[in-house]
């Protein structure tokens, strides 16, 4: 099938009291391997690519891979821009296929925030059905070339959430609640639970329910990743996780087979740690068997 828009899986996702993976991927074994988990497992899913990622290979070329492997699985398949701060590339994004837009507009005073993904809004929905994700406080941590130290970190203030998607018109929205980008130093960290249900409340009580979406999902217990979507997190966002598999598992391969200079086997070494990774994830976030 085509690329899916996020919008429809998500509410999906929030009536059925489930939440869909969004995976970032830095390389195209990580994006046949998701692709396939998805497909195996019958759920929906969300593939992402931090703004990096994108430049390098170029949108184009992603969202022509994506659309390929979309249309061999019979599961849908979103992609998704993570994290960007840059209007013009937002647009390129939207331009080359890409079917879910996140302007990070995080780092500006609320109206200004408010402004620039207004912008991409309107450019993104006077589209066709791409749909657009938008912050409000600021996730800690590291993601892409975006560094968030703790200091800097506002979380979402609650008051402020429903004006900021009525006047954005976003279809997806990220309060920051404590949870953060990286590595936890402990699988419980400081999230700010009674914030998030509050702010589930009121913008699932709009006259249309705006999923809700969690950043910062590697390193989360798994009780408090079923905690995050019991409050009503749809669309749950993994990134860290598989940037260390995809490198760890390089790594040890190489090490035990040092002189096979086989690359197609060290693809398919990385491919099947994703697929077992992935899997595991979609159960843990009940997205599995949901498509
Ligand atoms: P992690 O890197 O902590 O998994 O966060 C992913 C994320 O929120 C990407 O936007």
């Amino acid at each position: 099938m085509p690329i899916a828009s996020a919008k429809q899986m998500l509410q999906k996702a929030t009536d059925g009291a489930y939440a869909v993976g969004a995976f970032n991927v830095t390389s195209f074994v990580q994006m046949l391997a998701v692709a396939e988990a998805a497909d195996q497992a019958r759920a929906p899913v969300i593939i992402q690519t931090s703004v990096t990622p994108a430049k390098f290979y170029g949108p184009e070329v992603i969202a022509a891979a994506c659309r390929s492997l979309a249309e061999r699985v019979t599961v849908p398949v979103c992609l998704h821009l993570d994290h960007c701060t840059d209007l013009d590339f937002c647009k390129r994004c939207a331009d080359a296929g890409y079917t879910n837009i996140m302007i990070d507009g995080s780092g500006f005073e609320f109206d200004e925030n408010v402004r620039v993904t207004r912008e991409i809004v309107e450019y993104c929905h006077s589209r066709g059905d791409i749909s657009v994700e938008g912050e409000l406080g600021t996730v800690t941590g590291v993601e892409d070339e975006i560094v968030v130290s703790e200091d800097s970190s506002a979380l979402c203030p609650v008051d402020k959430a429903v004006e900021f998607v009525e006047r954005t018109g976003v279809d997806l929205f990220a309060p920051a609640i404590g949870t953060a980008h990286g590595v936890y130093a402990t699988p419980t960290p400081n999230i700010d639970y009674d914030r998030l249900g509050l702010i589930v409340e009121l913008v699932h009580g709009m006259e249309q329910k705006t999923p809700v979406v969690i950043h910062g999902g590697t390193g989360l217990g798994n009780e408090v990743v079923r905690r995050l979507i019991e409050l009503g997190g749809a669309k749950f966002n993994v990134s860290t996780d598989l940037k260390h598999l995809l490198l760890d598992t390089t790594a040890q391969y190489l090490e035990a087979n040092r002189t096979e200079y086989n690359p197609g086997k060290l693809d398919k070494a990385v491919k099947n740690a994703h697929l077992e990774r992935v899997t595991d994830w979609m159960e843990l976030l009940g997205s599995a068997g949901k498509a």
